[in-house]
This record gives structure tokens, C-alpha cells and sequence, in this order.
């Protein structure tokens, strides 16, 4: 019988493994020597007795053992180098970061000054009932001011047998939002809502379908003009700044009387003419009224007893004239390029 030396198995295996030229080879011989010489090893020590198999068995077996971690080297080696390659002082991939919408951020500043001086920040639907966008503001049936507002109306089967609670449409403006919460909450009360308003319009510079609004309002014993020219004056000084002036011009709104456009005065060209306020040295943002006692009473509340001053405002055109951005539609396009100035 051929003498088994596991010694010199060894010595042919380490002969071999250095003279192999790649990773790929060295696994081959590994792999060689503990399916073909190992395992005849194995198979011839059935045919051994006594203590020479316990020993060569053994030998055999750290043998096995000796040749799978060679065989593992070359993987554990690789990730080894691929790991030292790693260069640290290489600067690191910058985390991009996205930041916040100019309307977002106008928004969240009107809210916190409205806030300090003790308005509540108030929701409502901007899919709408015809009652609340038209009817409860005064808007009278037919009238030809509800085509002021393009309106964007909700298909419904047989509409024209609903009633007007019941005949939907995208609110075209925050003022809905007013009777609504009077008819939850009786005054005195002050609220302010920001939202998104709906207009069937062509779009163009100055024009979009969808843009955002502010509507205040405050209801209470005595309320007055001088009231709102108080509060909306203190907004215009903490948005812009101290020096800015405010004026009324009379206006119309079925849902205010008397109505009033507010002007600021221009806070690019301090009022000396410029191409965003028309050479005129005013801009007009606000539109504002005290409130109708109509609209009073379809929010069940006694204008007897009760007086309120409302306004409501364009986000979009104060944030333009702030950051002297001339096409309203930038807002909305979604353009990296545009967004990242904010
Ligand atoms: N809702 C009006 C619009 O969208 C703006 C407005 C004017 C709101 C006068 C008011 C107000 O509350 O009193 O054009």
C-alpha cells in the first residue's frame, strides 16, 4: 500500500499555490487538492488501523483546513486593498438639499405677524358650494360681478336641479371662508386665511389658474375703518418695513360696504416711480371693506349688534414685487433653476 505523507502533500501544495499567477488560479489548485488529493486520503484512510489513521486523520484534516483559508486569501486580500483605496481626503458627495418655496415662506411670515397681533390661522374647502363663494357673500343671483371671477365649476349630473348648497365649483377666492367660520364661531373673532384660489383664466405674465390668497377678518362690537387701518398698516410695516404708507381708494365688492382697494406705497422706488408700481409711486395690493351686513346675516349673525372689516390679498403679487420676479407662472413651472435662488 502507498504511504500516505501529508507532509509532503503539504509541501506540493504550498510549491504549487506560489507558483500560480492570479486569484483564479490559486482557487483551482486549492480546489484541486482538497477534491482529488484529499479526498483519496480520506477514501485510503478506511484501510488503516490502529493509531497511524487517528494521526493521519488528523493531519489530513489541518491540511483541509490549512487550504480552505488560502483558498478565502485572495477574497478577504481584495476587499482588504479596495478598502485601503479608499481616499479621505477626497471631499464628500454634498447631500442636496431642497429649500422652501418662495409662496411657502411669504406665507409662513404673513401667518406669524397675523399671529402676534391675535388671529387665529383658519382653513376651509377649496372645493366649494356656490352658497359660500357666491350666495352667503352678497353675490346677487345672475349678476353680471360673478363673471368677474372666472369660475371653474364641478360637472354634476342634473346641476341646474340642485340648489346652490349643493352646486360645487373650485372656490375662486379665500372670502367663503369668512361666513363659514361665523356660522361656527360668533364674534368677536379674528381670523386670517391662507389658501389656494381657482380661476378659469388664460394664463400669462400676470394671470394663473390656481394661485394663493389671504383673507382676514374681524368681527366684534365696533369695529371700524380706523380698525383696519390700524391692523393692516402694523402688516405692511413688519413685512416690508417701518416707513411704509398706506391709502384707501374706494372700490366695490358685493360682499363689503363700503369697500376700498389698499395701496402701499412703492418699497422699491420709496415712491419717486418705478416700472413695478407704474411710475405712480403706489402699489396696489389689498382689497378690503367693512362687512357686508347681508353677509352678517347668512352667517346668522345680528349686524345690528355686530360690525367687521374684511380684506383679502394675492400672495403671489406681493411675493413678486418683493423679489421683482415679473412672470407670476415661475411660481408654478417647477424649475430648478428658479427655485433654487430661495
Ligand atoms: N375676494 C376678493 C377677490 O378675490 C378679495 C377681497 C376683497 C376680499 C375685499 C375681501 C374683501 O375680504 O373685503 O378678489
Amino acid at each position: 500500500m502507498k504511504e500516505i505523507n501529508i507532509g509532503k502533500i503539504k509541501d506540493r501544495f504550498s510549491q504549487e499555490l506560489k507558483g500560480a499567477k492570479s486569484d483564479n488560479e490559486k482557487k483551482k489548485i486549492c480546489k484541486k487538492y482538497i477534491e482529488d488529493e484529499l479526498s483519496s486520503v480520506f477514501v485510503l484512510l478506511k484501510n488503516i488501523s490502529g493509531p497511524k489513521r487517528a494521526t493521519i486523520g488528523k493531519d489530513a484534516n489541518n491540511l483541509k483546513q490549512f487550504i480552505l483559508e488560502k483558498m478565502n486569501d485572495g477574497g478577504e486580500k481584495k476587499r482588504e486593498e479596495r478598502e485601503e483605496m479608499i481616499d479621505v481626503t477626497l471631499p464628500g458627495e454634498s447631500v442636496k438639499r431642497g429649500s422652501i418655496h418662495p409662496l411657502t415662506s411669504l406665507q409662513e411670515r404673513c401667518k406669524r405677524i397675523f399671529a402676534n397681533c391675535g388671529f387665529s390661522i383658519i382653513d376651509g374647502p377649496e372645493l366649494e358650494s356656490e352658497w359660500y363663494n357666491f350666495d352667503a357673500l352678497n353675490f346677487k343671483q345672475d349678476h353680471p360681478v360673478r363673471e368677474m371671477q372666472d369660475t371653474l365649476f364641478i360637472k354634476q349630473k342634473n346641476r341646474e336641479k340642485l340648489s346652490s348648497k349643493e352646486k360645487l365649483l373650485m372656490r375662486t377666492h379665500t372670502s367663503p371662508v369668512q361666513v363659514r367660520y361665523m356660522e361656527k364661531r360668533k364674534p368677536p373673532l379674528r381670523i386670517i386665511v391662507p389658501g389656494r384660489v381657482f380661476r378659469n383664466e388664460a394664463t400669462d405674465s400676470s394671470h394663473e389658474i390656481n394661485f394663493y390668497q389671504i383673507e382676514g377678518l374681524m368681527v366684534g362690537k365696533k369695529i371700524s375703518v380706523a380698525n383696519f387701518k390700524a391692523v393692516i398698516g402694523y402688516f405692511f410695516r413688519q413685512l416690508f418695513d417701518s416707513n411704509i404708507e398706506i391709502r384707501l381708494r374706494p372700490s366695490f365688492f358685493p360682499f363689503t360696504e363700503p369697500s376700498f382697494e389698499v395701496d402701499v406705497s412703492c418699497t422699491i422706488c420709496n415712491k419717486r416711480g418705478c416700472s413695478v408700481c407704474k411710475q405712480t409711486g403706489w402699489i396696489e395690493i389689498v382689497g378690503a371693506g367693512m362687512v357686508h351686513p347681508n353677509v352678517l346675516e347668512s352667517a346668522k349673525v345680528d349686524p345690528t349688534k355686530f360690525t367687521g372689516f374684511a380684506f383679502g390679498m394675492g400672495i403671489d403679487r406681493i411675493a413678486m414685487i418683493e423679489h421683482k420676479i415679473d412672470d407670476i407662472r415661475l411660481f408654478y413651472g417647477g424649475d430648478l433653476r428658479f427655485l433654487k435662488q430661495f
